[in-house]
């Protein structure tokens, strides 16, 4: 199943928050060989230590892992001048002003598997969460056709929308879905390095409000949930009402989600559904793969980020609370929690690229 030979690939955005979690996932990868990394100007002719370095000497590494060794000297290229010819694939981690124009450009040489939101809720550009929507990846034939381009532009979801799905998808196929209230508590880490959530804001707080993000998890579960007929997605039909907020917690997103199912459910189907939802997917045994995608737990007092935010390296969504809804239609509540910056972001896209070279799509 490993290709060979291994792909070169290029992380744009790698001094960032997402970006440092790419080099984790990416460090001695069995596929994929990190041969660029790619920052603003700012960035640019550093060696990677010293760009995430600031002026007083504090080296802002914010992963639990170390810094790999590998990567610690390599110099940091300007994302504006680098070839992306010179790699077979781009891994891209900047906000979505910046990525815009860079993602057309990489895609018109290679693919471009992306965390940002530049091209989500465009018709011919499928946004995927492995095990969830992974069918929808031929959809990019249609966008090199009509675009011209060689490569293609992947992106993969906002990191509130990817718990969440995985812990709607297993229900929708087996219940039907017919509405959904969400409320999240979201991590620190998502809000990035820059310019991230001050101290004297969040530190005894909750702020919430997230620009966007409402608006973003209610598209984007629509598309992800659809279905792909002929080359064109058409959404789920499913009103989703998302609260979203900040909170005092470093990595991990915590969701409280109402569900209206399309027939009634016992509690007890609902975690079943959960706990054998994707094992199609997880069988490929790709590399950054969990072994399963969906973890029920039992214990009220969880899921808890601190706790269980790394099951299976940040890569399992973590259910808990199962419960009766009183006021939705064949309503059920619970909580989910995923990791956002693994499987939210990083490790999640590494395993979309991994699914589109066992494909033969990448
Ligand atoms: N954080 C998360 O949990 C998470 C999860 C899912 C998706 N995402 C998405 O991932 C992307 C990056 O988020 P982040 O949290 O990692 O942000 P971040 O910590 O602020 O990092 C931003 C990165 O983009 C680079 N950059 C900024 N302006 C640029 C430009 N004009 N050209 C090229 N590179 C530029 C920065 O390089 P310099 O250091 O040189 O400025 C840095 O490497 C965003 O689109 C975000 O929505 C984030």
């Amino acid at each position: 199943m490993s290709p060979n030979p291994r792909r070169r690939v290029a992380l744009v955005g790698a001094t960032g928050v997402a970006g440092q979690q790419f080099l984790v996932s990416l460090d001695r990868h069995p596929w994929f060989e990190l041969t660029t990394l790619a920052a603003s100007s700012r960035s640019a002719g550093k060696s990677y230590t010293d760009a995430i370095t600031d002026a007083g000497g504090h080296r802002q590494w914010f992963c639990e892992e170390p810094l790999p060794a590998a990567f610690a000297g390599m110099p940091v290229v300007d994302s504006d001048t680098f070839d992306a010819g010179s790699v077979d694939l781009v891994f891209t981690a900047v906000e979505s002003g910046a990525a815009r124009a860079l993602e057309e450009r990489f895609a018109a040489q290679v693919p471009v598997i992306s965390t940002s939101s530049a091209f989500r809720y465009e018709d011919d550009v499928p946004v995927i969460v492995p095990g969830v929507n992974h069918e929808h990846a031929p959809l990019i034939k249609r966008q090199q056709r009509e675009r011209g381009w060689k490569g293609f532009v992947v992106p993969i979801p906002n990191c509130t929308t990817t718990g969440l799905v995985v812990a709607l998808a297993p229900l929708a196929r087996r219940f039907g879905l017919r509405s959904v209230i969400m409320t999240s508590m979201q991590a620190l880490s998502g809000a990035g390095r820059s310019p991230g959530v001050h101290s004297m804001d969040i530190l005894d707080n909750i702020i919430p409000y997230i620009p966007k993000e409402e608006d973003k998890v209610q598209r984007e579960a629509s598309k992800i949930l659809g279905t792909l007929e002929g080359d064109r997605i058409v959404p789920l039909d499913l009103p989703v009402s998302a609260h979203c907020n900040r909170v005092n917690v470093r990595d991990g997103h915590t969701e409280c989600v109402s569900a209206g199912l399309g027939r009634a459910a016992s509690p007890a189907e609902v975690q079943d559904a959960l706990r054998s939802f994707g094992r199609d997917f997880t069988d490929l045994g790709l590399p950054s793969s969990p072994p399963e995608l969906c973890r029920v737990l039992e214990d009220p007092y969880r899921p808890q980020p601190r706790i269980d935010r790394g099951t299976n390296d940040g890569m399992t969504a973590v259910v808990g609370r199962v419960r009766p809804d009183p006021v939705l239609p064949n309503g059920v509540k619970f909580v989910v929690l995923s990791h956002n910056t693994k499987l939210g972001a990083a490790k999640g896209a590494t395993l979309v690229a991994e699914y589109l070279v066992h494909r033969g799509l990448a």
